[in-house]
């Protein structure tokens, strides 16, 4: 295939329309072209300063995509020459299986299908990016500073004699040592009144609250959620046919007042210590009439705290779990911040009254398994490893945070607002009413940076609008330089709103 014939094929398949980063399009229209033969060995890929020009997109986002072809092997580049297809092309396999997966119907020759309601109505609302890591992507730790070679040690030493307890399926709570592990973390650390009986680990919060939808409640049934929220809480919601009503979030948290509260819910998902995404704290005073209104009522509160072990101020307040004298709150916690994500592993800790049938519906449900990186957990936890890992990445994210808020208030004024905590893996820059929180971060995605539009973690979709920035993952030296590269799109939108800098 010529250059010129590549550039117009690759200028026709890409899909501005489609969620995928358009970096990520190029990188993967040439790599099938290379994997079906159509690029030969030693086909020189054209100029990424003409495609640039050809296809309209910025040069950054072709070097990106030119870049990952060649960190995975599929051309080499020449200084002074330019970029070729390698001697040495991974196989066909590769392809074959992409094809099954990423067709579409009719294209690949499968059947068409015809979606359930409820599945139809999963898929209406996908939030979940394909990029799970990079500039900005939000809620991602640090996943390159954990401590691997200690975590390999761990799990070695259980795998050198595995115990076949192990090996075989879970009885539903999760292997005991972490459990008890978890539970004297929580007492000390977050003031979580737990005893190892009463926590269940699962793969992570997703998981807990799909499991609370099913055991507590019916379909139809109302569950509160903090608008905003964090949009897999309330896609696990609605997937389990509960009926989400969100609930607006103020200074103090999620504001109990006006006419639904004549209206109990079954459950009210909150995120008291670091609200998702607004990053505020519900104050003492909500959280007790959060927790008598419960008990009043018969509802189950579900308290997501999923990052607090990273506030960056030493004022850490305890979790509302700690103060409820009801059971009527199921502390959620995930090891998806402090470690990583990909590690799937998070806990529930339930009243006393809970926690069997929680148990046998986690067994009956999900056949619980992995126990082996549940015993590695719990020597981590238990030899210091833990703690001395968040203590660093507090002090890692603390300092990433200043970066970067030192970089929007450099461009944008002292006084522009910003998520008001010193805390968190995220921090929101609000933007002025009417500006396109959207085309911003379009236009950032098609450098390969990924940013969150406030405006979307709304239940209308239409919120105010801001901009996500999760910097807990990228190093320190490049937060500035990636926030600059970013100001000509936001001062754009913010133009383009009427608003004058
Ligand atoms: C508020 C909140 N809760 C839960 C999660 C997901 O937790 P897990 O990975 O344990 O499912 C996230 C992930 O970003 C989050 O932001």
């Amino acid at each position: 295939m010529q250059t010129p014939v590549l550039s117009e094929a690759i200028r026709r398949k890409l899909d501005r329309e489609k969620r995928i980063p358009l970096f990520r399009q190029v990188y993967e229209i040439v790599r099938k072209f290379i994997l079906s033969g159509e690029l030969k060995p030693r086909a020189r890929l054209p100029a990424t300063r003409t495609l640039s020009k050809n296809l309209g997109i910025s040069r950054n986002t072709l070097l990106m995509a030119y870049d990952h072809l060649q960190s995975e092997g599929y051309v080499v580049s020449l200084t002074g020459s330019g970029t070729y297809v390698s001697d040495t092309v991974p196989s066909l396999t590769a392809l074959r299986s992409d094809r099954a997966g990423n067709m579409a119907d009719g294209e690949s020759g499968h059947a068409s299908v015809t979606l359930s309601s409820r599945g139809s109505a999963l898929l209406a609302n996908v939030h979940a990016s394909a990029v799970q890591w990079g500039p900005f992507v939000a809620g991602i730790p640090d996943v390159s500073m954990f401590p691997h070679v200690v975590w390999m040690r761990m799990l070695r030493r259980h795998w050198r004699a595995p115990d076949p307890q192990l090996l075989t399926y879970g009885d539903g709570a999760g292997h005991y040592a972490l459990r008890e592990e978890i539970a004297s973390h929580l007492r000390l650390a977050r003031s979580v009144r737990a005893q190892p009986d009463q926590v269940v680990i699962t793969n992570g919060i997703h998981q807990s609250i799909r499991l609370i939808s099913s055991l507590l409640a019916d379909h139809g049934d109302r569950a509160w959620i903090e608008d905003p929220a964090y949009w897999g809480a309330r896609t696990v919601l609605k997937a389990a046919g509960l009926q989400t009503i969100p609930v607006p979030v103020d200074d103090e948290g999620m504001a109990l007042e006006g006419p639904r509260m004549d209206e109990p819910p079954r459950l009210i998902f909150v995120t008291p210590s670091h609200q998702y995404p607004l990053g505020t704290m519900m104050s003492l005073s909500r959280r007790r009439t959060l927790l008598e209104y419960a008990q009043l009522h018969n509802s189950w509160i579900i308290e997501d705290d999923y990052d607090s072990e990273f506030r960056f101020d030493g004022k850490s307040i305890a979790s509302l779990q700690g103060l409820d004298a009801h059971d009527r709150v199921i502390y959620l916690g995930t090891f998806s911040k402090t470690l990583f994500p990909g590690m799937r592993v998070g806990f529930m800790v339930l009243p006393r009254g809970l926690a069997d049938h929680m148990v046998t519906g986690m067994s009956e449900m999900d056949r619980e398994g992995r126990l082996m990186e549940q015993a590695a957990l719990a020597d981590f936890m238990a030899e210091g490893h833990y703690t001395a890992h968040v203590r660093r990445m507090r002090a890692l994210y603390s300092g990433r945070q200043r970066i970067l808020r030192r970089a929007i208030h450099d461009v944008f004024g002292e006084d522009w607002p910003i998520s008001t905590q010193e805390a968190g893996l995220h921090l929101v820059m609000h933007l002025p009413f009417n500006t396109d929180d959207i085309r911003i971060t379009t236009e950032a995605r098609e450098m390969g940076i990924s940013l969150r539009p406030l405006s979307r973690y709304y239940a209308s979709r239409k919120g105010p609008p801001g901009l996500l920035f999760g910097y807990a993952s990228v190093p320190d030296a490049r937060i500035r330089p990636l926030f600059i590269s970013l100001v000509p799109a936001i001062r754009a939108a913010l133009i383009h709103a009427g608003h004058r800098l």
